[in-house]
């Protein structure tokens, strides 16, 4: 499949905005102070904090799974390491509904995986692996080209 390229110039923060690679959804997530915090917190809580097991570039951080020189901003590829279902971005702190371990970021209606801001996966869910980081790179600070 041809690369896609994605214009974040009028990405806030918290936002996310969804591009089609290769059929499948791309989200491109800009985090929140409170969000980057939050990956830390919730460490011990990961089935695969380190993405040892899942699929990411060499070139991403192992915690913010964002290249250095973007580190707010995550691209993840939007579906379920589970069966598939696109799971959905829930940025609140901490959400009642959701448990009190769980600081925000996804969360598949399907059968209730949940995932940080960084798409890493919790452990005790169905889904396996964390969601898959694309190939990427910025052409400029505002275009970023996945594939
Ligand atoms: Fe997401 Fe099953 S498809 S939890």
């Amino acid at each position: 499949g041809a690369p896609v390229v994605a214009d974040i110039s009028k990405l806030e923060v918290g936002q996310r905005m969804t591009v089609e690679w290769r059929g499948k959804p791309v989200w491109i997530l800009r985090r929140s102070k409170e969000a980057m915090a939050s990956l830390d917190a919730v460490e011990d809580k990961l089935r695969d904090p380190q993405s040892a097991e899942s699929k990411q570039p060499e070139y991403v951080s192992p915690d913010t799974r964002s290249r250095q020189d973007h580190s707010d901003i995550v691209v993840l590829v939007g579906l379920c390491t589970h069966l598939g279902c696109s799971p959905l971005y829930r940025p609140e702190v901490a959400p009642a509904d959701l448990g009190a371990d769980w600081k925000g970021g996804f969360f598949c209606p399907c059968h209730g995986s949940k995932f940080d801001f960084s798409g890493r996966v919790f452990k005790a869910v169905p889904a396996p692996l964390n969601l898959e980081v694309p190939p990427y790179y910025y052409m400029s600070d505002t275009l970023i080209k996945i594939g």
